[in-house]
């Protein structure tokens, strides 16, 4: 096993669990999302508007297909795990867990994102819509499922830190 990643919708945490599961295991730590602003030198929301989503998910797959090939954790975008290609990639190339957290979790974090082009141009009820059915697919394509709903940052990383040590060895 190579990458840890992290999966799941917009606002479940995968950033933030990130963050805090690479300052406890000691393992370098990269934003999807971030290293496809860094390269393209545009923010998501300009990405979006200059050249369509559809270009925005192909910076998703390449990124999969050639980051550096190192021992780390990947916080993923909402949308990577819908794309059947990314999610074999994904279980190739490391263990993926997914941060299951609520819709009305979910809601109250993302409601006001303006850096979130699907939240701006969906309204509540298409958001909850999107969730369930890619819920599915967060399902089909993580080795592990981690609630979040009545748990603190805390406790879900160090959930996810014990998975990362039992399976470690593992060859997936
Ligand atoms: C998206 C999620 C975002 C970002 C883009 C599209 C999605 O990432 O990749 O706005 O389709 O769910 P986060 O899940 O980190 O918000």
């Amino acid at each position: 096993m190579k990458r840890i990643y992290l999966i799941g919708f917009m606002g479940s945490g995968k950033s933030a669990i990130g963050r805090r599961l690479s300052f406890l295991l000691k393992i370098p730590y990269y934003d999807m999302d971030q290293e496809i602003v860094k390269k393209m030198g545009m923010t998501i929301p300009e990405i979006f508007e200059r050249h369509g989503e559809p270009f925005f998910r192909q910076q998703e797959h390449e990124f999969l297909k050639t980051f550096r090939d190192e021992w780390c954790i990947v916080s993923t975008g909402g949308g990577v795990a819908v794309n059947p290609s990314n999610s074999k990639l994904m279980r190739q190339t490391g263990l993926v867990l997914f941060l299951d957290a609520t819709f009305p979790d979910i809601w109250k974090r993302i409601s006001r994102d303006v850096n979130r082009p699907i939240v701006q141009a969906s309204t509540r009820e298409q958001l909850e819509a999107l969730y369930t059915t890619r819920k599915r697919f967060y399902k089909a394509t993580a080795h592990i499922t981690i609630r979040t709903e009545g748990r603190t940052l805390r406790q879900i990383t160090e959930y996810a830190a014990f998975q990362v040590n039992r399976l470690k060895s593992n060859d997936f």
